[in-house]
């Protein structure tokens, strides 16, 4: 390889380098993709979804086309979304743990099937299922637009997310609870 290229290859890397770390600044909540059925289900941890639109209900996730959920949501054209709360990071690093595979992410955890057939986390903040509306391949992932078809809310709100390389727990009434120890007012916060 001559030398123009090398440069281009460096300045290629550092770009990417540097996008990483923009992105490590965006605060991301934690979910964990549920797909497939049977003996053959999967999941993972993402940061990647987000609403799509409230009217109609849709939401979207971007996955990696080569993680195991991918193939399976595709073949299955259902998947469930399973927001986490600030006392699941262990599901979060169960599901991205890359030596696990499929249905050994579910040993010993609480876990239930929805109507389509995909499981679904029990103790998640909320559990979503969704019909795929479409799937649009890009670079290395794939969008994955879902369609809702039930969801079950938590009464519990605190949240986790995943900020700078760390999960961070967003627990709302242990951070009153902490500010009251430090005499702040309550109505100055809320
Ligand atoms: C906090 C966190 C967020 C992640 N978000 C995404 C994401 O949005 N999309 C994605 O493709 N992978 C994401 N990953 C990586 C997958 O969870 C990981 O690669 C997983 O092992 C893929 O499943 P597989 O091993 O069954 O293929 C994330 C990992 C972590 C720890």
């Amino acid at each position: 390889m001559s030398k123009p290229d090398i440069h281009l290859v460096d300045a290629e890397h550092e770009i990417e380098r540097q996008f990483r770390l923009v992105m490590r600044r965006l605060a991301g909540g934690v979910c964990v993709i549920t797909a497939g059925q049977g003996e053959d289900i999967t999941g993972m941890t993402v940061t990647s979804l987000t609403s799509l639109s409230a009217a109609p209900p849709r939401l979207l996730v971007s996955i990696n086309r080569l993680a195991s959920s991918f193939t399976a949501i595709a073949r299955h054209r259902a998947f469930g979304v399973n927001i986490l709360g600030s006392d699941q990071q262990a599901l979060a690093e169960r599901f991205s743990n890359g030596r696990l595979k499929g249905h050994e992410r579910f040993e010993g955890i609480a876990w239930t099937c929805g109507s389509s057939g995909v499981p679904l986390l029990e103790r998640s903040l909320a559990m979503v299922e969704c019909q795929v509306e479409e799937i649009i391949e890009r670079h290395s992932h794939g969008i994955i637009v879902g369609r809702l078809a039930s969801m079950e809310l938590s009464h519990r709100l605190s949240g986790l997310t995943y900020w700078n390389g760390q999960y961070v727990q967003i627990d709302h009434e242990a951070d009153l609870d902490l500010l009251a120890e430090v005499s702040i007012p309550l109505a100055h916060v809320r």
